[in-house]
């Protein structure tokens, strides 16, 4: 890709318990960002309720959607296109930003550019704020880790939207398995920040859990590392022990981090890229972003903080690439290939 078109993209995102709209232009300088949480609103449930983040969503979306524009002072007339996300999600999630997007696209007579969530987490790192100099982009070919609440994947990325997938979880994702041990521990939802939290009282070296070994070597699995948790619990349980869970925290979480780390650097070696990318939720954990910042062999991208979880700025980008890409090919957006492209 190497004359871009210039554009001011409107994103939307509500795959799962967020309502999010951006502002972003040429793909990188955010204009503006507005994420609606309702992160209390599911806590009570212990997690997410469909029915109930559908119903939030709905109420959410225009004053979202009103405020993005309005942080960025743009009209919705100064916009060129909409990009949404079109999923993986909750599907009634899913449907409230969607419609949203597609009333919009239709009234302005804009563009409609359907982004894969998964692939707005790895463009989060496109992404930096006005006020600050561009930081340098992410050089190709480079290797994604993708560790969000559904999904751990590792992806070859020898270009704009091009994506080879080397290897995912067989089982639970990385995010999923810090979730149900927060759960087995005792810890509040969200159960990644309260793993982390619990882990900074802990020893790593307290207690060692098995990291799993897999078939193929790029894959993951991360249910054994949270049935050993489960075993250790119900051993100290029947022993009336009281359970140490900083020191199960803190050794989870190094289980957990260090087979991440290990297989993502094993598999940058093995492919020659130039640079690593972590992406998603997960990556948002302190341990996670310090071992790999902890190693000199590879220069790693990370989002800020704000842009690891669930955000439209990430889906702006990814959109904006996506309209280039149609804008030079001329393709219909609706029918561009999308995650995952092998
Ligand atoms: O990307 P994300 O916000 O939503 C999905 O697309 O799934 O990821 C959510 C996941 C959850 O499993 C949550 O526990 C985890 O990211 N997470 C964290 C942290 N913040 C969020 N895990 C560990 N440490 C954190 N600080
Ligand atoms: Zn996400």
């Amino acid at each position: 890709m190497s004359v871009l078109p210039s554009a001011r993209i409107l994103a939307i995102e509500s795959s799962c318990d967020e309502t999010a709209a951006a502002v972003i232009q040429d793909g990188r300088l955010l204009l503006s960002s507005i994420v609606a949480s309702q992160m209390e609103i599911h806590a009570r449930f212990g997690g997410v309720f469909p029915e109930v983040a559908s119903r939030q969503h709905v109420l959410s979306i225009v004053p979202v959607i009103q405020q993005a524009l309005s942080a960025a002072h743009l009209s919705l007339a100064e916009v060129d296109a909409i990009a949404v996300t079109r999923g993986p999600g909750l599907a009634g999630s899913l449907v409230v930003g969607l419609n949203a997007a597609k009333g919009l696209a239709l009234g302005l007579d804009k563009p409609l550019i359907g982004v894969n969530h998964l692939e707005g987490h790895i463009y989060s790192s496109w992404v930096y704020e006005g006020g600050q100099e561009a930081p340098q982009a992410p050089q190709f070919p480079l290797l994604a880790l993708l560790v969000s609440g559904g999904h751990t994947e590792l992806n070859l990325m020898t270009d704009h939207l091009t994506y080879r997938r080397l290897g995912a979880t067989l089982d639970d994702a990385a995010g999923e398995a810090l979730d149900k041990t927060a759960r087995l521990l005792g810890l509040p939802y969200p159960g990644g920040p309260s793993v982390q939290k619990a882990a900074e009282e802990g020893d790593p070296r307290a207690f060692t859990f098995p990291r799993a070994r897999t078939e193929q070597p790029w894959d993951f699995s991360f249910s054994g590392i949270k049935t050993a948790v489960l075993r250790e619990v119900r051993r100290m349980q029947a022993e009336g022990t009281p359970i140490p869970v900083a020191d199960m925290a803190a050794s989870f979480q190094s289980a957990v981090v260090g087979t991440l780390l290990t297989k993502t650097l094993n598999a940058a070696r093995e492919y020659g890229v130039k640079e690593i990318l972590i992406a998603g939720g997960v990556s948002a954990n302190k341990a996670l972003r310090e071992a790999f910042l902890g190693q000199q062999e590879f220069k790693v991208n990370i989002p800020r903080f704000a842009y690891c979880t669930d955000n439209a700025a990430m889906i702006a980008s990814a959109g904006y690439f996506r309209y280039a890409l149609g804008h030079r090919s001329g393709m219909d957006m609706d029918v561009l290939p999308t995650w995952p492209l092998s």
